[in-house]
Parts: structure tokens; sequence; C-alpha cells
């Protein structure tokens, strides 16, 4: 991509890649190659025909909200890395998400997950996100190196759950969950701010953090999003978000909760159990393949919650903040 002097490369295309090695957008002639590339990665078989999931491809290439990019080794394509700019509940800005990046293992050693991740920070920085995650699966040494100079931190546990099995669920008195409305703005801000500071909007973000919200809700009437809230006696004292992902690589669908909480002072009746079980029959009855999260290093009681229904933990995901 180019701004401005269409001979000055800005944001991914303006770093450098190694010596023999170059960067560039991904396109659509790359699919079958990108297909490959993000299925061996995951350890899955290769798919003999890419036609089932061009139109997924082709989306995210054309998405506004996406930044890829191919590696090519001496010509070949021997590498891949995907940027996802997203909206999450009571943050002003993007989050950036880095679902794949890949290196083919016979160029490993050659600095090409640096250059990608490098070229997907740029671009991440470019937009003004405030953090990018990344996960990091056991066995990926190189990019942990490349992440750790980078500058990313180790934050979060990952849990997935595959297949997906919803529990039983265990009623709670005066409890009914619903779909998440645009009414509930406040209370899901409410709500969302208990996360601690980070997610506590200051006032001259209240806006900002008020279209996100508008945003989401929009997501949720047109079933891009099954989020969920939580009444009891009459308020809204609880909330999990729930997105629908269709990834490039699969014609699965997939699905992210990118938040649950319950008020404080009415944590440990059931209500969080609850709910993720009301998300987990959503996910179930979709028919999604499986549904992941990401969760902070000290939220001890979400772990045993998410463990006691099964979830696996693949890795862990790793995160740059920006400075400011
Ligand atoms: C995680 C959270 C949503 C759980 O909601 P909750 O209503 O308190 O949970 P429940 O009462 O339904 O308990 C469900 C399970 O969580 C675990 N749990 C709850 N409180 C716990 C505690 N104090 N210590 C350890 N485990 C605890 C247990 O496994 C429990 O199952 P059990 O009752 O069969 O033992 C809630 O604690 C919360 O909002 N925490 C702050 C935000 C957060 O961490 N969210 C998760 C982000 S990934």
């Amino acid at each position: 991509m180019s701004l401005g002097n269409p001979d000055r490369p800005v944001g991914g295309l303006a770093v450098r890649p190694p010596a023999g090695v170059e960067l560039r957008p991904l396109g659509r002639h790359d699919l079958a190659g990108a297909v490959e590339m993000a299925r061996e990665a995951r350890g899955l078989p290769a798919l003999h025909d890419v036609a089932p999931v061009q139109e997924r491809y082709e989306g995210l290439l054309g998405s506004a909200d996406t930044v890829a990019f191919v590696a090519l080794a001496d010509g070949t394509a021997s590498g891949l890395a995907v940027l996802h700019l997203r909206r999450r509940l009571n943050f002003a800005t993007f989050e950036g998400w880095l679902s794949d990046l890949v290196v083919h293992p016979s160029t490993a050693g050659r600095g090409i997950e640096a250059a990608l991740l490098q070229a997907l920070v740029a671009e991440w920085r470019l937009r003004g996100g405030h953090r990018i995650l990344a996960a990091l699966h056991p066995g990926e040494g190189a990019l942990r190196e490349a992440l750790a100079a980078a500058g990313f931190q180790e934050a979060f546990l990952d849990f997935e759950l595959s297949p997906v099995i919803a529990p039983e669920e265990r009623p709670v008195g005066g409890l009914a969950i619903r779909p998440l409305s645009a009414e509930d703005g406040e209370a899901v801000t409410r709500l969302v701010a208990e996360f601690g500071s980070l997610r506590s909007p200051v006032p001259d973000r209240m806006e900002a953090v008020l279209r996100t919200y508008a945003a989401h809700v929009r997501d949720v009437v047109a079933g891009r999003a099954a989020s969920m809230v939580a009444d009891l006696d009459g308020s809204t004292v609880g909330v999990c978000t729930l997105e629908w992902q269709r990834p490039f690589w699969t014609t699965d669908l997939h699905a992210w909760i990118p938040d649950l909480v319950v008020t404080e002072p009415l944590r440990g009746r059931g209500i969080g159990r609850a709910l993720l079980t009301a998300a987990l029959r959503s996910v179930a009855d979709a028919g999604a393949a499986a549904v992941s999260l990401e969760s902070g290093e000290q939220r001890a009681s979400a772990h045993a919650l998410y463990r006691s229904m099964g979830f696996a933990e693949p890795g862990r995901s790793w995160v740059l903040r920006r400075e400011d």
C-alpha cells in the first residue's frame, strides 16, 4: 500500500525483508497456496478443491478491516500473515488480531517471520490500534522469538472447545438470559468496565465506545454476533459477547467469545456458568466446529469455569500495546 507519494511505500510495504525475500499484499491468485499454508500450520490435511472457500478468501481480501501479506523466498510463496482490525466493547480504537503468521519449514531461519510480523505491526500502527494480539502455539519457536523481538509479551491463556457440546443447564432462580440489544448500552458498558481500568472508558472516549456498541448491536441483528445478557430480578447483571468467524482456510463456522462478565457483588451464584452455557448452546445449535477465547493470566475463576466445561488450552496469546 502507498499513501501520498506512490514511490514511497508506507505501512507493511515499507518493511525491508531479508535478502532474497519479497513481501507483497496477498492477492486473488494466492488462494490455493495461502489455504495450504494456513492448513499445514494447523496440522490439517490439504484441501484438494479450494472452490468452497473462495468466497471467504475474497471476502478477506476485500475487507477494509483486514491486511494480508505473502512472503516470496526466491520467487516461491513461503510465508503468510493476516491481520484483522476488530472492534472490542469499551475500547475506543481497533484491536489488531494476527490470525495467521506462517512460514514454510523449508525457509525457516531466514527471518521471514520477523519481516511479516514487522509488516503487520506497521499496518496496525498506521490504523491507530491500541493493542495487537497474536496466538502462539507450542512448537512455534521462531514465532516466539519474532514476537519477543518485536516487543510482544505473553498476556493471555487461550481456551478452545472443539467439538462444541453445550453442557446441561443449571437453572438460577430469577435469572433470564436474552439477546443483547440497543437498549443495553449503558448496562453493558458498565459491566465491561468491571474488567478494570483498561476497559473503563474515560468521558472523552464515550462517544467512540458507544459507536462501537452500536456496531456490535448491528452485528447481533445481522446474525454476525449472538451476544447475550443476563437479567436478575429486572437488572442486567452479566454479559457474554459471542461473534462468528469464518476463517478462509476451512468451510467450518467458528465462534469467538470476546467478553464474559458478571457484576462483582453477584459472582459465585451460577450466573457466569448460566451465561456461558447459553452461549455454548447457541454455538452448538449454529453447528460451529469450535469456540475460542482469550483470558488474562490473573482470571483464575474464569479459567476454572472454562476448564470445568471441557475447554482445552492450545497456547497463549501475546500482546503488543501502543506506548501512549
Ligand atoms: C468469570 C466470571 C464471569 C464467572 O461468573 P460467576 O457468576 O462468578 O461464576 P459462577 O458462579 O457461575 O461459577 C462458575 C464456575 O466458575 C468458577 N469459579 C467461580 N468463582 C470462583 C472462585 N471464586 N474461585 C475459583 N473458581 C471460581 C468455578 O469453576 C465455578 O463453578 P462451580 O460453581 O461449579 O464450582 C466472573 O467471575 C467475572 O465476571 N469475573 C471478572 C471478569 C472475568 O474474569 N471474565 C472472564 C474473562 S475471560
